[in-house]
């Protein structure tokens, strides 16, 4: 018999698993009530999919999940409040249709951050009565460092920051405290946290937003990681920097990719994939595990970006890089819902 994962590191920190709504039934379901102890839907609950019109919210399938992770006494994370990606186009127009980006007039430009600020503030109110309840852990916004901006502090350029500057982020996180309680833990979720320049970008924002006064509990890092990279040595230091500010850490899509990047050559099929692969990848979650519980003050939750290898974003990311077909298997479970050796090198 296969013991369970959740079980298994109770006394450090709580073990999710990213979900669509139709993975809360048949053996996924049953996976997801045996190893996990918390829960995060993988797209439904992303602004294109809550308010893809304006004022029209769309709460039936992210429902689902949360009512799945009552019923099973789990705790559930918000994926994502803000974000640049998978945002309807309607945020970001002014009251006649126009693109606020393209704004050259320095009052309009000044109307427009209000309506737009406005909008956040709508956003994540309706959303945070909604779920305060429901809801241990937010993202209240995702990705706004970018390494390749073309600005000195890695701030990503996507409309929310054009048209407000940061302010867009203070907006978010007081609305989402104001709403949710003190209780509520708020999150600053990216990728690549591990790593230089984005490392620093990340903490020099933080930091200063705290200093301002802006109510941030913790800092999750999406782990989508590699066999080789990043080093555990980097991925030590990020979790100690944040630390050292006061905040929790909490790994929030973890997934270790069997390639670099890109992802090529790809193996084309799961039964092609050596078992020498397998090997190096339980060694790799053997000593990402270790670290975490060396480290398990710091950090409350892990969270797998997917339960088993037949469902995984990376498939289609090797596929797009590798001429149309690829499989990646990133996961401790294999795409038959057996365990891999990387579930026996953290279960042990
Ligand atoms: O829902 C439509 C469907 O109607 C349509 O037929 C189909 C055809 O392409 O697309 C479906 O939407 C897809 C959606 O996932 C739901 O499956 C989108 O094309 C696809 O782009 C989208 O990908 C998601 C991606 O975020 C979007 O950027 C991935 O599933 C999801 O795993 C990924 O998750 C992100 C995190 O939110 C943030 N961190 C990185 C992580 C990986 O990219």
């Amino acid at each position: 018999d296969v013991a369970e994962l959740d079980e298994r590191y109770e006394k450090s920190f709580t073990i999710g698993a990213a979900v669509e709504t139709s993975q809360l039934e048949g053996k996924d379901g049953e996976m997801l009530k045996k190893h996990y102890n918390s829960l995060v839907a993988e797209n439904i609950m992303k602004p294109i999919n809550i308010q893809p019109e304006e004022g029209k919210f769309n709460f039936k399938e992210a429902d689902k999940i949360v009512k799945f992770a009552k019923e099973n006494d789990m705790d559930l994370r918000f994926h994502t409040l803000i974000w640049h990606s998978q945002v309807p186009e309607w945020f970001f127009l002014d009251k006649e249709g126009k693109k606020m980006v393209d704004e050259t007039d320095p009052k309009q430009r000044e109307k427009n951050k209000k309506l737009l600020l406005k909008r956040v503030e709508t956003h994540v109110k309706t959303i945070v009565k909604r779920y305060k309840n429901d809801v241990d852990s937010w993202d209240v916004v995702n990705e706004v460092i970018d390494e390749y901006a073309p600005n000195d502090k890695g701030l990503r350029e996507s409309p929310w920051y054009q048209i407000t500057g940061t302010d867009y982020i203070a907006v978010a996180f007081e609305t989402a405290r104001r709403f949710a309680g003190k209780d509520a833990k708020l999150y600053i979720n990216d990728y690549n946290t591990e790593v230089e320049p984005k490392r620093t970008h990340l903490y020099n924002l933080v930091k200063e937003l705290l200093e301002q006064g802006v109510p941030i509990d913790g800092v999750g890092h999406q782990g989508h990681i590699q066999l080789g990279w990043p080093s555990l040595q980097e991925t030590r230091d990020s979790i100690n920097m944040f630390a050292s500010l006061g905040l929790d850490n909490q790994i929030t899509e973890l997934d270790v990719s069997l390639y670099g990047w890109p992802p090529r050559p790809a193996f084309k099929s799961y039964e092609e994939i050596p078992d020498e692969v397998f090997q190096a990848q339980a060694e790799r979650y053997d000593a990402l595990f270790k670290l975490y519980e060396e480290l398990d003050d710091k950090i409350s939750n892990v969270t797998f970006w997917g339960i088993t290898d037949n469902h995984t974003w990376l498939d289609d990311r090797a596929e797009e890089y590798n001429d149309g077909v690829g499989k990646d298997a990133p996961f401790v479970f294999d795409p038959y819902y057996n365990v891999k050796p990387a579930y026996w090198a953290i279960i042990d």
